[in-house]
């Protein structure tokens, strides 16, 4: 836990808000963190989110007052809500209810926070907390999808128990977490501006509807690079295959099952991103048929029809705009030639080859990577993958930097 000023939030102004929601009582922990990390807090509450939390705790933590009416004659005189809105270097509304997220969406501005959402110009997170159900619904996910593609930055929601006593996804993210995100979001690291899409953890092809075909990945690797993307500014999808790993705050996670799927999601989402890394360890090939019904084991042998899976890294290459693009390369054996025939073959700009089999590059907590590129190559040493990925979008963004250098030259 972070309990120390954190030079990326130390005199940073921060707008907390928070909506009606049982999670409200987080956000006094959250308010606690982010003032001990440096930060300047103003919370703003909806008027229904006092039944949830004091006023006067948060008033006492942040040693400001709080602010909730929308028509307040002594703050108007004051700092009123167009100055408020000017002041934060960041929004962040937590917990976000389902409620607040529409009228978010729908551009409504019938409370004070609203207002400030309109009215700023700072970034805006949400970090939604509500029932799974309501989570799940279609209406939460249009109104959610509404907010991600105008810019607004969904902090979670985690899965697990509910106070309800439901069970799935919908839980606020812890106050740490949070309080990560928005250290990641006010940092002006060495990636921000990037728009990155990051490739995680296996797929699965299906044959018949309880088995599949599928490898070891655990999607650490390629969470690890997700989350050191963030730490350095960029604005991070994580298309990812079947994991049991949480994704990293602030991350837009696409969870997809197949190859054809990761294949559909990435040349979607590619759209304006300048950084391509694929990391999954996609399928090569998948059944040619998945069998309605459970196959029987009626002979002794069976022998399975496989086609060709579509090479995602080759094809977001190929595109006319294409983003900075690297691939990793899982061999056992012969590593620089075979990273240098893929890097050739896929026509990316750098490859990150590990060793793999024998309890290397798959399901472990370290790794070691070979960097290897147009005219030249690199060895980054067995660490942690979480150390091992910081390095790693080092390395990426200085030869993206390199790489403009030489277009403008
Ligand atoms: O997830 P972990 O347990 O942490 O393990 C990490 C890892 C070992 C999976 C990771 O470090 C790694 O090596 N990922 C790439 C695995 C792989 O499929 O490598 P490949 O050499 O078969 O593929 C080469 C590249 O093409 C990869 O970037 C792969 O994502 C991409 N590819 C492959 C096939 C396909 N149909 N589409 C692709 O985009």
């Amino acid at each position: 836990m972070a309990s120390e000023v954190s030079e990326h939030l130390r005199e940073r102004r921060l707008l907390l808000g928070i909506s009606a929601g049982i999670a409200a009582y987080k956000a006094a922990q959250l308010a606690r963190l982010l003032m001990r990390a440096g930060a300047e807090v103003q919370v703003v509450m909806t008027p229904a989110a006092r039944e949830f939390i004091g006023e006067m705790t948060l008033q006492a933590i942040t040693r400001r007052p709080v602010r909730c009416a929308i028509f307040d004659a002594a703050h108007e005189a004051a700092m009123g809500h167009i100055e408020l809105a000017r002041w934060a270097d960041l929004i962040l509304v937590a917990p976000a209810s389902a409620d607040f997220l529409a009228k978010l969406q729908a551009g409504m501005a019938d409370t004070l926070l609203h207002t400030l959402c309109l009215a700023s110009e700072a970034p805006l997170a949400v970090a939604p907390a509500m029932n799974q159900a309501m989570w799940r619904h279609p209406a939460t996910r249009h109104n959610v999808l509404g907010l991600q593609g105008r810019g607004v930055h969904i902090l979670g929601p985690a899965e697990g128990d509910q106070a309800c006593g439901d069970s799935g996804p919908g839980r606020m993210l812890e106050p740490e977490q949070l309080l990560q995100a928005a250290e990641a979001l006010l940092h002006k690291g060495r990636m921000a501006g990037i728009r990155a899409v990051v490739t995680a953890g296996p797929t699965r092809e299906p044959l018949d509807p309880v088995r599949f075909l599928g490898n070891r990945s655990s999607g650490r690797m390629g969470y690890a690079i997700a989350d050191a993307l963030l730490r350095e500014g960029a604005e991070v999808t994580l298309v990812s295959g079947p994991v049991s790993l949480e994704a990293p705050p602030g991350a837009r996670l696409i969870r997809v099952q197949t190859a054809l799927e990761m294949h559909q999601a990435c040349l979607r989402a590619i759209n304006d991103a300048d950084l391509f890394i694929a990391c999954a360890a996609v399928a090569d090939y998948r059944p040619s048929e998945r069998a309605s019904q459970k196959i029987k084991k009626d002979a002794d042998t069976l022998t399975l029809d496989l086609v060709r899976n579509p090479d995602i890294l080759a094809d977001v290459a190929a595109l006319p705009q294409r983003p900075f693009c690297v691939g990793f390369a899982a061999e056992t054996n012969d590593l620089e030639r075979h990273a240098e025939a893929k890097r050739r073959a896929k026509g990316v700009d750098l490859i990150a080859a590990n060793r793999v089999g024998d309890g290397e590059g798959f399901e472990v907590d370290e790794n070691a990577l070979l960097l290897v590129w147009d005219g030249g190559s690199s060895s980054l040493p067995r660490q942690p993958k979480q150390r091992l990925a910081e390095q790693l979008v080092s390395f990426i963004s200085e030869r993206m930097d390199a790489q403009l250098t030489t277009e403008d030259s």
